[in-house]
């Protein structure tokens, strides 16, 4: 894996030496659903989770999990209805605000949302206006959040281009987004969403819909700005080895609620949910260190209809007649580390 991105000088063993500061946003008890009665789908579930300023907490699990309707909460972009947000909280403190963005006014996160969290996504033809130019795009959020007007816009868009590898071209600048290759169109929307010198970016997904080789580039970019404007990144993806090479801290989703939570290397090298071994044994990678490659048996049940006890219980190896019937209080472990699971250190079957 490490002959990737390999950000480890930058990542620490436990809080994650990417870490420089305090807590930028922390999320407590979070319930998400859809819906109501039979097809009540319970997306998120109760579920916790805290961003130091530079760090890069990274959030894995199976597709339906609760990861995109977790970080569109965050944004708030998650229409309600139809989602319903049951309960918790979502502290944030960025440069100008600070509180529950839950009870923020919509005019308030509207002036948060690009200001001080930005976003990246994996379509960056979705979220680009077709029909404005590069420029116009990153112009208009600096007027829009920072006052920019004229010729200052235009030379700290030039900038801005500059720090994301396009060279302050103003080609660039004049092109139409489908002028762009797709890194390029991936380049510009991360030049979109640092220009205002945000405190947290949410990437969900960012490198899925490019290849390898661009995929490095822009990991390496993101990583360098992090540094650079000391960023929280929540950092969403299904690549465990790419979450290997650049993550400070990993927290493990399943069925809408976390279910680890560690330091990179506490996940990766000693991983004590049965559902994050699983996860990880699952890799390519694992295959090629001459370990067994194992699929996870079974499939994510749907959010209309977790099972009842730990939602991972049917799928488990370890699973106990208690797992069925109650559901695992999140523990503290050793280092930095907690899980939910009632069969931590119990023997793996041959
Ligand atoms: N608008 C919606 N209406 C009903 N259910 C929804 C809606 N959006 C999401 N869900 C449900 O919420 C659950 C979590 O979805 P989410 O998109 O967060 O998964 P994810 O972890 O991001 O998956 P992926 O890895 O495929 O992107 C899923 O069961 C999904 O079906
Ligand atoms: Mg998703």
């Amino acid at each position: 894996m490490s002959d990737r991105v390999n950000d480890s000088k930058n990542s620490g063993a436990s809080r994650g030496a990417g870490s420089t500061g305090g807590t930028v946003l922390k999320i407590e008890n979070l319930h998400v659903s859809f819906g109501e009665g039979e097809t009540r789908a319970r997306a998120v579930r109760g579920i916790d989770l805290e961003i130091h300023r530079g760090e890069l907490h990274a959030l894995v699990g199976e597709s339906g999990s609760g990861k995109t309707v977790t970080s569109t909460c965050v944004l708030g972009l998650l229409p309600t209805p139809p989602a319903i947000i049951e309960a918790g909280s979502i502290y944030y403190k960025g440069h100008d605000h600070e509180g529950d963005l839950l009870q923020f006014s919509e005019d308030k996160r509207r002036r948060t949302r690009g200001r001080e969290i930005a976003m990246v996504f994996q379509e960056p033809g979705k979220y680009l206006n077709p029909a404005l130019r590069v420029g116009e795009q990153i112009m208009e959020m600096l007027r829009l959040h920072l006052g920019f007007r004229g010729e200052a816009a235009e030379q700290r868009a030039l900038e801005i281009l500059e720090t994301v590898g396009l060279g302050g071209n103003r080609r660039v600048l004049r092109s139409f987004p489908h002028e762009l290759s797709g890194g390029m169109k991936q380049r510009v929307m991360i030049a979109i969403a640092i220009c205002c010198n945000p405190s947290l970016l949410i990437a969900d997904e960012p490198t899925t819909a490019l290849d390898v080789t661009l995929q490095m580039q822009i990991l390496k970019l993101i990583m360098q700005l992090r540094h650079k404007f000391d960023m929280g990144i929540l950092f969403i993806s299904h690549d465990l080895a790419v979450v290997h090479d650049i993550a400070d801290r990993v927290s493990v989703i399943y069925a809408g609620k976390i279910v680890e939570s560690g330091s990179r290397d506490e996940i990766f090298n000693s991983p004590q949910h049965p559902y994050t071994r699983l996860l990880l044994a699952s890799v390519p990678d694992a295959a090629k260190r001459g370990k067994k490659l194992v699929t996870i048996s079974g499939k994510v049940p749907d959010a209309e209809h977790f099972p009842t006890g730990c939602a991972f219980h049917p799928r488990c190896p370890l699973a106990e007649k208690r797992c069925a019937d109650e559901q695992p209080p999140a523990e503290k472990l050793d280092g930095s580390r907690s899980a939910s699971c009632f069969c931590l250190g119990k023997e793996w079957p041959a």
